[in-house]
C-alpha cells in the first residue's frame, strides 16, 4: 500500500476512536440528565464506531501498513439539551462523510482500486448513519419542550443494541 494512503487510512482511525469518544460522552450526559434509553443508544454507538476503527485497522495490517498513534482529541461533554446532543451527532457524521468521501479521493489519486472497494462500505453506513440520526433530530424537533414525547422516545432508543456486522 502506497504511503499516502496508509496515512490517510490511519488518521481515519483516529477519527473513528474520536467519534467513539464522543460518544461516550454522550453517554454520561444522557446519564447524568437521566435518560437511560438515549445513553443505551450512545453506548451501541460507541462500539459501532469502536468497530469501524478497528475495521480500518485490520485493514491497515491486511494491507502490510503500520498503524501510527496519536492523540485523541477531547470530547464536548455538555449539551444544552437532548435535541443540541443529537444535532451536534448529525453534524459530526456529516463532517465523517466527508472525511471517507477525502479518503476515497486518495484512492482513487494513487490508484488503490482495493482500498476504494474496501472504503465502499464505509459509504453505505455513512448514508444510514446520517438517515437514523437526522430521523431522531426531527422527531426531538417535533417533541419540543414536551416531557412524555421525550420518554416515549428514551424507551424506544433503549431498545438498541449494538450486533457485530458480518464481515
Ligand atoms: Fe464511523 Fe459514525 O461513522
Amino acid at each position: 500500500m502506497k504511503k499516502k494512503m496508509e496515512k490517510a487510512l490511519n488518521k481515519q482511525v483516529n477519527a473513528e476512536m474520536y467519534s467513539s469518544y464522543l460518544y461516550l460522552a454522550m453517554e454520561s450526559y444522557f446519564q447524568s440528565i437521566s435518560l437511560p434509553g438515549c445513553a443505551k443508544w450512545m453506548r451501541a454507538q460507541v462500539q459501532e464506531e469502536m468497530f469501524h476503527a478497528m475495521k480500518i485497522y485490520d485493514y491497515v495490517h491486511e494491507r502490510g501498513g503500520k498503524m501510527q498513534f496519536e492523540a485523541i482529541a477531547k470530547p464536548e461533554t455538555e449539551w444544552d439539551s437532548p435535541l443540541v446532543a443529537f444535532e451536534h451527532i448529525l453534524e459530526h457524521e456529516e463532517k465523517v462523510t466527508k472525511l471517507i468521501n477525502d479518503l476515497i479521493d486518495v484512492a482513487l489519486d494513487v490508484r488503490d482500486h482495493a482500498a476504494k472497494a474496501f472504503l465502499d462500505w464505509f459509504i453505505t453506513e455513512q448514508v444510514e448513519e446520517e438517515a437514523t440520526v437526522g430521523g431522531i433530530v426531527d422527531r426531538l424537533r417535533l417533541i419540543g419542550d414536551g416531557s412524555s414525547g421525550l420518554f416515549m422516545l428514551d424507551s424506544e432508543l433503549a431498545k438498541r443494541v449494538f450486533t457485530l456486522p458480518v464481515k
